[in-house]
């Protein structure tokens, strides 16, 4: 058997050999997240970073949809993925057909498509946004009306925070759709005076019973200013084992719920992606171009 220690020896040699930059989303395991990871963030700071990456392979630590994303936005480049099984609920949950039965039933409404859908579903919207710049997507269109899918929770809390009306789509992250009120009640009465910070994927039950709401950057970007003694993240489990490291003075309460496709990515994984250069993610020409057009305009916003 190999030692992490090993593993993570044989990815720092190989990254070198083949020119090659890992990019990690916030979700992963420490090991991999403080141990290999070149660039980590959130899927707007991963998106924004593949753009200027010019190693000649990027392996993406995270799910499908994300490394898809890298690869539109940095086509010339070879993008691995550690495992191709790491799916996403809210990927899972909409086709392009959903997407063109929601135009033809609203003639006119633009599409706004989360970063977590397939490349082929964001080639049928108008533009992209993430969790962490959904508002201002959505300010930006200046309209009274969009679709937005297919997460009904950030859905939800997006028209909260902006007034626009919503149509949206019954997709939900199955990590963050777990989390009730009573939760948040228990973390209080267990830990008074601690901060909670949750994910908008969240039900707006659960947003309305914590202190603040935003992206997993945004919840770093939160504790970084604000230097709460104890706080509590609302979402995937790693999070707070990974900011915790940043932050030693800062008390992290553990409620969490493990997204079984983040944790598909190990170090294991990932040297065995290095080492056979298997597990390409590409996106097929046609779907490409407009895909690309969709998550360009969401940059071009600069949320
Ligand atoms: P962010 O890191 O963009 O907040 O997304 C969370 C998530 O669930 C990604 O799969
Ligand atoms: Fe998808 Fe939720 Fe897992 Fe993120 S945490 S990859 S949104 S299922």
């Amino acid at each position: 058997w190999t030692t992490m220690g090993d593993d993570v020896e044989a990815i720092l040699r190989l990254k070198a050999e083949r020119n090659a930059v890992i990019l990690a989303h916030n979700y992963m395991r420490p090991e991999i997240f403080h141990g290999v990871a070149d660039i980590v963030g959130d899927s707007l700071a991963l998106a924004r970073k593949a753009v200027d990456v010019d190693a000649d392979v990027i392996v993406l630590a995270g799910v499908h949809f994300m490394a898809e994303t890298a690869k539109l936005l940095n086509p010339s480049k070879t993008v691995l993925i550690p495992d191709l099984r790491s799916g996403c609920s809210l990927a899972e949950s909409i086709t392009p057909a959903d997407v063109r039965a929601l135009r033809a039933a609203h003639p006119g409404v633009p599409v706004v498509t989360y970063v977590n859908t397939s490349a082929a579903v964001k080639a049928e919207s108008d533009i992209c946004c993430t969790s962490g710049n959904a508002v201002k997507v959505i300010e930006s269109l200046g309209v009274p009306k969009v679709i937005m899918i297919p997460d009904r929770f950030l859905a939800a809390n997006v028209a909260r925070q902006t007034g626009v009306e919503v149509i949206t789509h019954p997709g939900a992250c199955e990590v963050h759709e777990r989390f009730t009120p009573l939760d948040i009640a228990q973390i209080r009465t267990d830990y008074p005076g601690v901060t909670v910070l949750a994910h908008p994927e969240c039900p707006p039950e659960v947003v309305d019973a914590a202190d603040y709401a935003g992206s997993t950057a945004q919840m770093v970007d939160y504790v970084d200013a604000k230097a709460p003694t104890q706080v509590a993240l609302i979402t995937e489990c790693s999070m707070s084992d990974n900011v915790a490291q940043l932050y030693p003075e800062v008390d992290f309460v553990r409620p969490c719920n493990l997204c079984p496709h983040m944790k598909r990515n190990t170090l294991g994984s990932i040297r065995h992606a290095l080492e056979t250069m298997t597990n390409e993610v590409t996106v097929p020409a046609d779907v490409a171009e407009a895909a690309r057009r969709s998550v360009e305009r969401m940059l071009a916003i600069g949320a």
